[in-house]
């Protein structure tokens, strides 16, 4: 007989009708007529019968051709490979003893086909369609579409669609509203860079993508509409980490007349139902509070892993006075003990010096604790009133190894606080499965930019400052507290807000304290300014960051894999070519001309081309 190829046997749905999923058919459904339509997971030819195991999201139904139930659609299904679409109905029967798979939902049962119908065929596709592949991501990112058909992702934006309605179902039964606010707007400064969208209309004017909808929200308060929430995208020009994006989801939200209290109250349970509604559990509330200054010193963060212990300590006044210059002439020296670490190796810990680096570091000391001596480096240089009162600060026992930083206290707490999450890690420290939230409060107001030589917000100019410390924004701004909270879960932090300023002679004290004139201040802000004098009432809010949610939730290692199209480290999309060049009729509608190496990324034709 002739072989009859694919393309000869497509067909269109033509009334047909799905009667069920790929993941619902069980033993309770025996003899039913079912029609299921889904991919082709694998095909198997045994015993003069075919098997396929058919996918949708839902998951995977063996459904059987036999000569016996229909010869031709049996004789037609040779043609059948992975990722082809199907259409089949059958029968449900019970699988033959011995024959169940246990691990599926469907495990016991299997679709015995009398009709089918090829819907498309498929090239073989560039990575198999399988959990835990080792396909880099890369290709997985170029053809998304294939990698969402994989189970582990599929489950992760069902998760994600999980979270993001327990979360509005929450939100609705506190009485929130969900507004929309602009995309095309005005820059809303969240410390990150924006992206900008030439106006066509008004040549040499941009619209920003916003940062968050920080002002908006807090404008539909001077509203009157009292709770506002949106599930909303925000965009930001930063550099890119495993847990950052350019584009990403917020739960924003924002309350008139509260303090602190309420917004942290409504948060805890907002984020309690939604672990429970999806992870089948709530965390105990209320969470841990902890202060900056306590993070800091503690973790060496604001955004500390509460799962594990390894903490920081500062030996400063120990050491002093030291012959060791590194020690004696530093403005912090702390130390990291990991007891019973000393089973590390040289090449390890070279590698943990290399990568301290890029905290700032030009180093990074250790000693090993022996039973009879200090194995390091910089034991020669250590007196033994040094050594002593280490001993005894540190609870030094043989076996252990502590690490030591000296320089200044950013670096300081910056390299030993990330070396020890990395040393948590590699001692097995960090529990599985444990879910531990901190509050951060009492923030700093400003932090000094050396580069800029000015003060700039921690968290953003809108944020109320304590109302003891006020007085000392002109005379003290570093002295000046935050009524600001951020959430941090496992060592990442997933959410952030404050009380905001709802006076405009605090809000303009505060662009002056940033180092802003009142004109440039009226300028950015005059809006905002001006909605103060029409009675603003108090009001204060938190944004969630959605995405790292999730991926804490699915335990994902990137919060890529918890966005359906993400962009990759560089910010590229390497489905469509974004960010790409644009035709000349383009540029010149929105007024632009490009400089010289730009152009040169832009083909001559005038056609887009794409940035590798
Ligand atoms: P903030 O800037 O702290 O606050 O952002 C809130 C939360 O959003 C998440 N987040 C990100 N997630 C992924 N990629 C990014 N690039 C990214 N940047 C931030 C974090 C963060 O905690 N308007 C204020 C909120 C407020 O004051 O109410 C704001 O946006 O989880």
């Amino acid at each position: 007989m002739p072989e009859i190829s694919s393309q000869e046997l497509l067909q269109d749905l033509d009334g047909w009708q799905r009667s069920h999923g790929c993941g619902e058919l069980t033993s309770a459904n025996l003899d039913l007529e079912v029609c299921l339509m889904g991919w082709v997971q694998f095909r198997r030819d045994h015993g003069g019968l075919i098997f396929i195991d058919l996918r949708d999201r839902q998951g995977l139904t063996q459904v059987v051709f036999s000569p016996d139930h229909n010869a031709e659609a049996h004789e037609q299904a040779h043609v059948l490979r992975p990722e082809y679409v199907l259409a089949v109905r059958g029968t449900v029967r019970r699988r033959p003893e011995g024959m169940e798979n246990h691990k599926l939902t469907t495990g016991e049962i299997e679709v015995v086909v009398y009709d089918w119908k090829l819907l498309n065929n498929s090239r073989t596709p560039p990575f198999p369609i399988e959990d835990g592949i080792d396909t880099g991501e890369n290709l997985r990112l170029q053809y998304r579409y294939l990698d969402v058909r994989r189970r582990e992702m599929t489950q992760n934006l069902l998760v994600r669609d999980r979270a993001a309605q327990s979360a509005r179902r929450f939100l609705e039964r506190e009485g929130f509203l969900e507004v929309e606010t602009p995309v095309l707007t005005k820059s809303t400064p969240e410390g990150a860079r924006d992206f900008l969208v030439p106006s066509r209309v008004h040549q040499g004017s941009f619209y920003a993508l916003p940062q968050s909808p920080q002002l908006f929200k807090q404008l539909l308060m001077f509203g009157g509409l009292d709770k506002y929430y949106q599930i909303v995208r925000c965009f930001r020009d930063e550099d890119l980490r495993a847990d950052r994006q350019p584009e990403f989801t917020q739960i924003d939200m924002e309350m008139a007349f509260v303090d602190e209290e309420q917004v942290m109250d409504v948060s805890e349970r907002m984020i309690s139902q939604l672990l429970g509604e999806t992870l089948g559990f709530e965390p105990t509330t209320p969470f841990t509070r902890m202060t900056y200054d306590e993070a800091i010193a503690r973790y060496g963060v604001d955004r500390p892993d509460t799962r594990f212990g390894l903490l920081l300590q500062n030996v400063t006044d120990i050491v002093e006075n030291s012959g060791f210059n590194l020690f004696a002439n530093a403005e912090l020296v702390k130390a990291l003990r990991v007891p019973q670490g000393g089973e590390l190796t040289r090449k390890e810990i070279d590698d943990y010096t290399e990568w301290v680096k890029d905290f700032g570091a030009t180093g990074l000391a250790w000693i090993k604790v022996r039973s009879d001596e200090w194995q390091s480096p910089i034991a020669k240089f250590l007196s033994e009133e040094e050594k002593q009162g280490l001993t005894e600060r540190l609870g030094l026992e043989a076996g252990d190894i502590v690490f030591f930083q000296a320089a200044s206290s950013d670096v300081v707490n910056d390299s030993l606080g990330n070396l020890r999450v990395w040393l948590g890690h590699r001692f097995g420290l960090i529990p599985e499965g444990e879910y531990s939230f901190t509050w951060i409060t009492d923030f700093p107001l400003l932090e000094w930019n050396p580069e800029d030589k000015r003060w700039q917000a921690c968290h953003h100019p809108f944020t109320a400052p304590r109302g003891e410390d006020r007085d000392r924004l002109e005379s003290a701004p570093e002295t000046v507290r935050a009524r600001a909270y951020d959430l941090v879960l496992n060592g990442t932090e997933i959410g952030g807000g404050s009380i905001r300023i709802h006076r405009r002679d605090t809000q303009m004290a505060m662009f002056q304290a940033l180092g802003m004139d009142p004109e440039d201040a009226k300028a950015k802000f005059g809006f905002l300014a001006e909605a103060m004098d029409y009675g603003a009432p108090p009001h204060g809010g938190i944004a969630f960051g959605f995405d790292r949610i999730v991926m804490i939730l699915t335990g994902s290692g990137s919060i890529r894999d918890v966005i359906p199209f993400p962009k990759t480290q560089k910010g590229t999309c390497l489905m469509t070519g974004a960010p790409t060049g644009v035709c000349r009729d383009q540029l010149r509608e929105a007024g632009i001309r490009l400089r010289e190496k730009a152009k040169q990324d832009t083909e001559e034709d005038g056609n887009p081309k794409p940035h590798g």
